[in-house]
């Protein structure tokens, strides 16, 4: 099974991750992960970090001539930030000087953090609970996403709202993912030429408005993301008991993305308003395949893939981090005060569509590799095809 690790703060000297379980001869390059790594620090509305930071990956073992050789792969990713923050972050000394925090800013871990582990600083805090983590996650992520494409099985996403910006011609997407052949690297593909990624250009502009507006009066706006998988077998995942379940393996996943507060399977929550009869997917044969008339329930039933597309959703909320602050208390004079601003982003949904599509990676790469099994890709290929 595949597990991976990551270690880092974020204006720490790099982030590192460890991935183990994957088989051997999966074809990989620094390159390949780069890509993706590229893919989170785009979107419109990013802030400033992202000018900085041009992640790349160097891979330090468990690969040997561009293919794993089924150890531990190790990874590093330089914090470029760094360099400025050689003080504050030092690794030794006594921090004897160094300006500590006491302000906790809502919406953050910064006081439960504190609390947890009796800092009098919460820099410790802020830097580990920051979403820059997940540069390494999409990093390590993206060597069980390589797998599952050389078996046929892709992930993609796009982003269906902004703030108050919805797409509301479900239609037309359908369409658009129709016309993609329900390829999900081809959806994605297209939402990728999107600075919001989403795919109906003309909701697009709306939702790039909203962030300039939200920019203009110091706010931050959240959003909702899709995620398409396509190419998955009938029969992934278990009904037999509850951690071996995929919808609740597949949730817990996105939901580990810092700011993800709500996710959705197919049409979870409208479905919960409407009569069974309008809900569940009937069955119909085209070209002698038993196949779906509708997707509602996402491509999962019983807690397994039931050979239709797999649909998540899954709901960020708006940035915590304000220019326009809101109210604290400062924990060492418990005066009230306003919140602290650190250089953040606005909106970040369009990079979170990414690290939703990495995330799950692992937790399908481990479903296909408990139902087929196989220590290297060549094995895997074999009973997979049979
Ligand atoms: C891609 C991405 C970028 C983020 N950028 C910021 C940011 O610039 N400023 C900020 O306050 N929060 C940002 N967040 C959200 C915080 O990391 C998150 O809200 C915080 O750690 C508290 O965790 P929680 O929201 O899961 O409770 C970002 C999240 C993601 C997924």
């Amino acid at each position: 099974m595949i597990r991976y690790f990551t270690a880092g703060e974020s204006h720490g000297k790099a982030l590192v991750g460890i991935i183990e379980g994957l088989p051997a001869g999966v074809e990989i390059s620094a390159e390949y992960i780069n890509h993706q790594l590229r893919r989170r620090q785009q979107g419109y509305g990013r802030g400033g970090r992202m000018k900085i930071e041009t992640d790349s990956v160097e891979i330090l073992s468990g690969v040997r001539f561009g293919k794993t050789i089924g150890s531990p792969i190790a990874i590093i990713v330089e914090n470029r930030d760094w360099r400025n923050w050689t003080d504050k972050m030092a690794i030794e000394g006594s921090g004897i000087g160094i300006e500590k925090i006491t302000v906790p800013r809502p919406g953050h871990a910064d006081y439960a953090g504190v609390k947890k582990y009796g800092f009098d600083d919460i820099r410790n805090v802020i830097d580990r609970s920051s979403a820059r983590e997940t540069a390494m996650r999409v990093a390590c992520c993206t060597f069980a996403r390589k797998l599952l494409e050389d078996c046929g099985i892709f992930i993609g996403s796009h982003v269906l709202s902004i703030g108050p910006v919805f797409i509301k011609d479900r239609k037309k997407i359908d369409r658009l993912i129709i016309g993609c052949n329900e390829n999900a690297f081809l959806i994605s593909k297209k939402a990728d030429y999107s600075d919001v990624r989403m795919l109906d250009r003309s909701v697009e502009a709306k939702a790039i408005t909203a962030i300039k507006k939200s920019k203009k009066t110091g706010d931050t706006l959240g959003g909702i993301f899709e995620v398409i998988i396509s190419g998955l077998p009938v029969g992934l995942g278990s009904y037999v008991h509850y951690d071996r379940k995929l919808d609740g393996m597949l949730a817990q996943a996105l939901m580990s993305i810092q700011a993800i507060k709500g996710v959705e399977i197919g049409e979870g929550f409208a479905n919960a308003a409407k009569y069974g009869s309008d809900v569940h997917d009937e069955f119909m044969m085209k070209n002698r395949k038993i196949i779906r008339r509708t997707n509602r329930a996402g491509g999962l039933e019983g807690s397994m893939t039931n050979g239709e597309l797999i649909v998540l959703h899954a709901a960020m909320k708006p940035i915590a981090t304000l220019v326009k602050p809101l109210r604290a208390v400062d924990l060492k004079t418990k005066k009230i005060v306003q919140s602290r601003y650190e250089r953040s982003d606005v909106c970040a949904v369009p990079a979170a569509s990414i690290i939703g599509e990495s995330v799950i990676a692992p937790v399908l790469a481990n479903a296909l590799l408990e139902k087929f099994g196989g220590d290297s890709l060549k094995e895997l290929l074999i009973r997979f095809k049979a």
